[in-house]
């Protein structure tokens, strides 16, 4: 069975598309058969990885501009063992859509040439809250959400969990909260500490993962186009990204559920 985690968030600049890059290479170093889909035009899951779309070639966004496209054209390898790339069109800009079906991407991540290549799906998924990202959630089993943890975090969480219960309550019946992701953690901050007390009050404790502590190196490795794991394998970001594997393995296991929230100190 294939898992499809979206990392989604609304807003810019939370950590999605670093945590999306970082999870592929860890499972795919695991041994797990990756694909990451790049469904933000900035296309910068495919860039962490070195892969861009020059133009006219296929992109995970043709399978909403062109009928008939299939995903499997667009999919390509990368240096990092196990993983593979749909990379996005940054010329998408989604009012030349030929599909207006909610459930367009989950048709084609359920196509047996998919299912058979790959273990996991990861959705890098654009801030909009667009046809796209109401895709991800139609074709995702789970969705995992970081964020800063700063006050004026909470909104764009509210308003994505506002989405993911309306998607769960209607066309996507499976989808799960794989989790609230803090990042850019900084545990030693009092103002951290306080806002993850208050996202844990409100959408519960058990719901919050260790989180990613801040480091320069996850910044780093993305400007030299490589995973954590292989720019600097003894980085905190690496080391927290390895945890995160670990805590969401349950998620393609079965495995019990993890511990309640403890904040890691630095
Ligand atoms: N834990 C972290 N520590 C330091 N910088 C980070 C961390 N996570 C992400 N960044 C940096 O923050 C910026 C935004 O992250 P990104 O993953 O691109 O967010 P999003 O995809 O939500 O827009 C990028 O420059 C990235 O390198
Ligand atoms: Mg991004």
């Amino acid at each position: 069975m294939t898992a499809i985690l979206a990392v989604s968030n609304r807003k810019g600049g939370s950590g999605k598309t670093t945590t999306a890059v970082n999870l592929a290479a860890e499972w795919g170093a695991r041994g797990r058969r990756v694909l990451l889909v790049d469904l933000d035009t900035q296309g910068h899951a495919g860039l962490g990885f070195g892969v861009v779309a020059r133009r006219d070639e296929p992109t995970a966004h043709h399978v909403f501009s062109r009928p008939g496209f299939a995903l499997d054209d667009a999919i390509r390898p990368t240096a990092s063992p196990n993983v593979a790339v749909a990379p996005a069109d940054p010329l998408f800009d989604g009012t030349d859509v030929a599909d207006r079906s909610v459930a367009a991407l989950r048709r084609q991540l359920g196509a047996p040439a998919i299912r058979a290549r790959f273990d996991l799906v990861i959705l890098d998924t654009p801030p909009s809250l667009d046809l796209i990202l109401v895709n991800a959630l139609v074709a995702a089993d789970s969705v995992l959400i970081p964020m800063i943890p700063h006050a004026l975090s909470a909104e764009g969480v509210r308003q994505l969990t506002r989405l993911f219960f309306r998607v769960a309550t209607t066309v996507n019946g499976g989808l799960t909260l794989a989790g609230l992701l803090p990042v850019m953690l900084n545990p030693r901050t009092t103002h951290h500490r306080d806002t993850l007390q208050e996202v844990g009050t409100e959408f519960g404790v058990e719901r919050l993962l260790s989180g990613i502590r801040s480091d320069i190196q996850l910044a780093e490795a993305f400007a030299s186009r490589q995973p954590i794991r292989d720019h600097a394998p003894r980085s905190r970001g690496a080391a927290d990204y390895r945890v995160l594997a670990d805590e969401l393995a349950g998620l393609w296991t079965g495995a019990p559920k993890r511990q309640p929230h403890e904040i890691r100190q630095s």
